[in-house]
């Protein structure tokens, strides 16, 4: 506990309190029962346990903090620090909104208690002047309580003040709920983590944290760091590089993932390691993406895939308990093949239907074109049942139909069974009675339901109708406040990447074959399963990983499939290959995408709402203005000359 903190008056101090008659020293309170909540308007998850007041006010300057005052303290004599929230003069009486990380205590400014220097300085405060304060605890006057807030039943009538800060005006008002633009906000993001909601996003992903720390390391798990500067290897995304100095020409790559070293950790015998690990990746940025992001990485030896799933549901039913939050487990496992057929994706959002139901076989002999010679052409015609939508208007039909072309479809074909039992739909005459009524039995169809079709290939109509399912959950307000998770598993070993006219790894080039496809490498390698898996909440991919090769022959065999030859792949990958000689055991792993994970626990929209300091969707930073210019001397000193 602080005693007579006034004393040691830091060197910012702009108001006389040597002026003042001292302040009788700060006796340590009993400290009261807390009901310090981290943030009134904390997102989803309950509030983690409370620190203990005794801690959380230890080694600093105040007694309390501004959340914990209640009318167990009344009487209490405390000491304060924070910033200035809203100020009220009500002629004669001031009163202050004190704010800290805790939460908002009402001070009061009485002339008739408080010295008149301290008073004055109650005139001119200002919004977001830093104070440390002394007074005692009271009960408000009757009328008065705030019940809305942790500490609205007292105030405290001040003895002493201390301005240990002024400050400019902010440019936006630091409260919550604010409709500031983005930008704004991250120019001034000191300011923008003040408000409480955001104080409080960084609060839930820091438990997370300390939950995964905690999860692993009870677990055995050794942590590891591994190297930031490190070469550049093609893993997916483009690298981040830094030029060297000292070897002025080379260049190093800030790693996609520590997946290399990782596997190297276990070639040399660590059998279970974890990073909390910043990744760098230059890619076009989206709300989920950024181009430095945290992932918790985990490897494991001598496992197969569902130790390392059965391991990451342990975990993650600890980060659920440690934000107050409850989930099932175990957890779905569902093929890839069959979230692509239901959801269109291989990252489903189960906690609606609205799934996509293969209708190829009705209409392979349609007398529409569109649908029959789709399905001559191998491809395949889906449909979607949004049950009830069938009073939707011809306007809102059509923008459902803009979503599908976007996302690639050539058009969308519709069927409304409106309430009163008509069909109604431009295609509906080139069906024969036969046709619709196995529609309506494959699709479960009842008056006032209106489908949705995609048809053309696979690729196109799953990407076209899973954006449209996701619309629809919108547009028809589906219920989606709950979490869900599940596992995608069994991925393709490979992908063709048309732009680039070769096979790309579905996941990355060390992911270990399925036993039993391991002969079609050569011949076939878009029939090569993968020993995979990747961890899916909400709709979005929070996790991926994979068992690895640990033969340096197929390791091999993979980068040649990838395009390598064999002095390429020695060139970029020998260090691996070489390791992989020396008694490499089986192993595997996952990185869960940490700010992701923190985003959907928190109720966010975007990871930027958990990371302090994010880079805008151009990949900048409003605040320190990186990436920025550098010096010609610089650029010389690592040998670069900019054209
Ligand atoms: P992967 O590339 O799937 O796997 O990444 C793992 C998880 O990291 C998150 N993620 C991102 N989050 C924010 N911004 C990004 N740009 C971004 N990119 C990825 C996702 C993703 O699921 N080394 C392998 C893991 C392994 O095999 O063990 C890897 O990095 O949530």
């Amino acid at each position: 506990m602080t005693t007579t903190p006034h004393t040691s008056t830091p060197p910012t101090t702009t108001a006389s309190a040597s002026a003042a008659p001292a302040p009788a020293a700060t006796p340590a309170p009993t400290a009261p029962t807390s009901t310090a909540s981290p943030a009134p308007t904390a997102p989803t998850p309950a509030a983690a346990p409370a620190p203990d007041p005794a801690l959380a006010n230890a080694h600093c300057m105040h007694s309390h903090t501004c959340g914990e005052l209640t009318a167990a303290a009344i009487g209490a004599r405390v000491t304060l620090t924070g910033w200035v929230g809203h100020r009220r003069d009500h002629g004669g009486l001031i009163f202050v909104d004190l704010r800290d990380r805790a939460g908002i205590t009402q001070l009061v400014f009485d002339p008739e208690l408080l010295a008149p220097a301290f008073f004055e300085l109650g005139e001119r405060m200002r919004p977001e002047w830093v104070l440390l304060v002394e007074g005692t605890v009271r009960a408000r006057p009757e009328g008065t309580v705030n019940a809305s807030m942790p500490t609205g039943e007292v105030e405290v009538v001040l003895s002493f003040v201390e301005v240990l800060n002024t400050s400019k005006t902010p440019p936006f008002s630091l409260e919550d709920g604010i409709e500031t633009d983005e930008l704004t906000r991250l120019r001034w993001r000191y300011l923008d983590i003040r408000r409480p909601e955001m104080l409080a996003s960084l609060r839930l992903r820091s438990r997370v944290t300390a939950a995964l720390h905690a999860a692993l390391v009870a677990r055995g798990f050794i942590e590891v760091e591994t190297p930031i500067l490190g070469r550049s290897t093609p893993e997916g995304a483009r690298d981040f590089l830094v030029a060297s100095r000292t070897s002025a020409g080379s260049f190093y790559a800030l790693p996609q993932s520590p997946q290399l070293f990782k596997q190297l950790l276990m070639v040399a015998g660590l059998e279970r390691y974890y990073q909390i690990a910043r990744c760098f990746r230059d890619e076009d940025l989206r709300a989920d993406r950024q181009p430095e992001f945290t992932q918790l990485d985990v490897e494991m030896s001598f496992i197969e895939e569902s130790d390392v799933m059965d391991l990451m549901e342990e975990v993650m039913a600890e980060v659920f308990g440690a934000v107050g939050l409850e989930h099932t487990f175990p957890l779905q496992r569902m093929s890839y093949a069959e979230a692509l057929a239901r959801f269109g994706n291989d990252r489903p959002d189960t906690r609606f239907g609205l799934e996509l139901v293969d209708i190829s076989r009705i209409v392979a002999t349609s007398g529409f074109q569109v649908f029959s010679s789709a399905v001559k052409a191998g491809g395949v015609v889906k449909a979607i049942n949004a049950k009830g939508a069938g009073g939707l208007s011809r306007g809102e039909i059509d923008k459902i139909a803009a979503v599908a072309t976007e996302h690639g479809a050539q058009g969308m074909a519709w069927i409304v069974f409106t309430a009163s039992g008509e069909v109604k739909s431009p295609i509906v005459k080139f069906f024969t009675d036969e046709e619709l009524e196995a529609l309506r039995f494959e699709l479960k169809i009842a008056d006032g339901d209106l489908v949705l079709f995609g048809a053309g290939d696979i690729e196109t109509v799953s990407a076209a109708l899973s954006a449209v399912r996701l619309y629809l959950a919108d547009l028809l307000g589906v219920e989606r406040s709950c979490h869900k998770l599940l596992w995608v598993t069994d991925f393709p070993m490979f992908r063709y990447d048309a732009d680039e006219k070769r096979y790309v790894a579905n996941h990355h080039p060390f992911t270990r074959i399925r036993d039993e496809d391991i002969d079609l490498l050569q011949s076939d390698p878009l029939a090569c399963g993968s020993y995979s898996y990747d961890l899916v909440m909400d709709g979005y991919e929070i996790g991926g990983g994979t068992l690895r090769i640990h033969n340096a022959e197929q390791q091999l065999r993979v980068f040649e499939v990838l395009g390598f030859t064999r002095e390429e792949a020695f060139e970029q990958f020998g260090f691996l290959l070489e390791a992989l000689e020396f008694g490499a055991p089986p192993h595997g792993g996952i990185a869960l995408g940490l700010d992701r994970l923190a985003m959907l626990l928190g109720g966010h929209s975007s990871i930027r709402d958990v990371i302090a300091f994010p880079k805008t969707s151009s990949g900048s930073d409003p605040l320190t203005g990186a990436p920025a210019q550098v010096s010609a001397r610089q650029l010389k000193e690592v040998g670069l000359r900019l054209g």
